[in-house]
């Protein structure tokens, strides 16, 4: 684990944080803090982690799964810009795998942007491989991607 960083699950208490979260990593189309509100009601089915730093406790990052039975999906992960590039995101991806292991799934999915290079970048490096592309799926024009990641004993 990065020095600096814990993770945990997310609390009720963490949504004005996660909101602000999202606000910075996905400014085009945001979770407000209903959404936010309406994931974390899904649990254990749905399963959200916060990245935070232990002096503080301010949060530096944010990642939800969906534990739907044999394939897994990750809902969402968001690192706060000035957090970028330590590793968060990878802690926090990883963290996911873990869970979707231990709940019994067999493979992980996740849609990002075609224009998204660091987050292909981490899915890349993680295992993800393309299993379908949705043309022009977002508003901007940008296609979606959907990553398939096999997960397996050994991560
Ligand atoms: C994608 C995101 C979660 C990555 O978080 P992060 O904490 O910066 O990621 P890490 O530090 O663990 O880096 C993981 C990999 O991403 C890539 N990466 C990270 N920062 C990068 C940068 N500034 N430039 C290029 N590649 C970068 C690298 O490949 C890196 O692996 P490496 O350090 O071994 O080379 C973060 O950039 C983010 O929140 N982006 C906005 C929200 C988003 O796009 N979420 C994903 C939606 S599908």
């Amino acid at each position: 684990m990065r020095a600096g960083t814990h993770l945990r699950a997310a609390t009720w208490r963490d949504i004005p944080a996660m909101a602000d979260l999202e606000r910075a990593a996905f400014p085009e189309d945001p979770w407000d803090e209903a959404s936010l509100w309406s994931e974390l009601a899904r649990r254990p089915r749905r399963s959200y982690l916060v990245a935070h730093d232990p002096r503080t406790s301010d949060l530096v990052g944010y990642a939800g799964l969906d534990l739907g039975g044999d394939v897994a999906d990750v809902m969402t992960l968001a690192v706060d810009p000035r957090a970028r590039g330590r590793g968060v995101g990878t802690l926090l991806l990883d963290e996911l795998h873990h869970r979707a292991r231990a709940a019994g799934a067999a493979s992980v999915m996740l849609e990002v942007r075609s224009g998204n290079d660091v987050a292909r970048r981490l899915y890349a490096s993680r295992g993800y491989a393309l299993v379908r592309t949705r043309r022009r799926y977002y508003r901007s024009g940008e296609d979606a991607l959907a990553l398939r990641k096999e997960l397996s004993a050994d991560g």
